[in-house]
């Protein structure tokens, strides 16, 4: 019997997404799950685990599911919401991503006409530019790294332009930014990373207010100016929301592309036929990019809670624990897609979860696309044949936000 559910256990499975082989390669796994219990009870994590696609579908996409984590009976959530409100970027103030309807409404809606397909395509000849100048920049000894000098800092640099921070002051912001996202390993986080991140915080937050109150005096063509306009609308905004929101687009938007990027490249690298397929046809970057992202996509899953008891597949889901879907499994479902461990850069029939589904679909996935387009794209224009640099590649990141350390290549 499961302590937790007073249900027998079906199955001799132990997930332990912290496992250093899982997280090099967690498919298998997500494989056996799908297969021997598919709607798993996980002592460990103290909540239910999802992989197939059906159902990871259906959870996202349904109202008797909360996104606020504050809502938890789950040790992990519960210690998580503590360290992320004493040292993370949003203290205390909810952001669209915890939150339900109608607060997840008002704050999603005034942002969202900055991260529309039409909005992101007038940003495409910027990302562009920014693409061409970090691939300018090589040493030009025959190798570099894909993360270190392209991956990781396009994000930072694209989104640091549409928040209104100006060139000189990129450096410091890529500091704050990186110092930030080390401490969303919440529990897992060494202490003086959590006290470097509450520094940055506390150093980007008031950078942040200099910016709203400059913009409040003289509005710019820039989403600072757009979070004020809205609330000069009479669409309720606080400070504190709109300093949430601000640190949201940041810390939700970089590691995911970098990881983007990173995680693509190698498929493509490990995959020779899929990479040179590419390389000769550059119409199928935006299949291609729609493939990587589900083939082996940064964002492995995300948590919902349920509002009442219900069943999923025969079994009694409390009030109050944790569902974890497991985008990664999702997207490799063979109910769902054909060969799902076969990377073809022309798949038609693609309808991945890489970005999640229902009201908080990724906000930012149109401008992650365009991002994640012209790097790979450029890449192969400019080095057409490239190959990993050593044998071995290093995993880091979270169970959740999964890329890698570098990713040296030769040309
Ligand atoms: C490849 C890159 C990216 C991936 C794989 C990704 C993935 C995701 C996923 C899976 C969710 C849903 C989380 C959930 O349901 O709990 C999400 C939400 C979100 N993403 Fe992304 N993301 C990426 C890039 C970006 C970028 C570039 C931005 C913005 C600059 C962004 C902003 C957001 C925001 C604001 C939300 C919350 C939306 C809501 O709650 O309504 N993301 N993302």
């Amino acid at each position: 019997m499961s302590e937790a559910t007073g249900e027998p256990v079906t199955s001799t499975l132990f997930y332990n997404p912290l496992d250093p082989k899982v997280h090099a390669n967690p498919y298998p796994m997500f494989r056996r799950m799908r297969e021997e219990d598919p709607v798993h009870w996980s002592d460990l994590m103290e909540a239910w685990i999802l992989t197939r696609y059906d159902d990871v579908v259906s959870v996202l996409t349904d109202s008797r599911f909360s996104a606020n984590r504050r809502e938890a009976r789950n040790r992990f959530a519960q210690e998580a919401m503590r360290i992320e409100e004493e040292f993370g970027p949003f203290g205390r103030t909810q952001t669209m991503l915890t939150s339900d309807p109608p607060e997840h409404t008002r704050l999603r809606k005034l942002v969202s006409k900055a991260f529309t397909a039409r909005t992101v395509e007038n940003l495409r000849p910027r990302i562009q530019k920014i693409v061409d100048e970090l691939l300018d920049a090589l040493r030009g000894d025959g190798r570099f790294d894909v993360i270190q000098d392209l991956a990781y800092p396009l994000p930072v640099i694209v989104i640091a332009e549409m928040l209104g921070v100006p060139p000189e002051e990129r450096a410091r912001f890529k500091q704050w930014s990186n110092e930030i996202v080390a401490t969303l390993g919440g529990a897992f986080a060494p202490p003086e990373v959590l006290e470097r991140g509450r520094q940055s915080v506390l150093e980007l937050a008031g950078y942040f207010q200099g910016v709203i109150a400059e913009r409040r005096r003289e509005p710019k063509d820039d989403l600072v100016s757009g979070l004020i306009a809205a609330e000069e609308q009479g669409q309720v905004l606080s400070e504190d929301e709109m300093l949430a929101t601000a640190m949201l687009l940041l810390v939700a938007g970089n590691e995911t592309t970098t990881n983007l990027i990173g995680n693509g490249m190698l498929a493509l690298l490990r995959n020779p036929d899929q990479l040179e397929r590419l390389r000769d046809d550059p119409s199928l970057i935006q299949s291609a990019v729609e493939e990587l992202l589900r083939y082996d996509g940064p964002v492995q899953g995300t948590g919902r809670v349920a509002r009442e008891d219900l069943e999923i597949d025969g079994r009694h889901v409390e009030a109050g624990q944790v569902v974890f879907t497991l985008l990664g499994a999702a997207d490799h479902d063979p109910a769902r897609f054909e060969n799902p461990d076969e990377l073809d850069i022309g798949r038609k029939d693609n309808p991945h979860v890489a970005f999640g589904d229902g009201i908080h679909f990724c906000l930012g996935a149109a401008l992650a696309r365009a991002e994640a387009q012209t790097a790979i794209g450029t890449l192969l224009q400019r080095f057409p044949d490239p190959r990993l640099a050593g044998d071995e590649v290093q995993w880091g990141g979270t169970f959740i936000i999964r890329g890698l350390k570098a990713l040296p290549i030769s040309f």
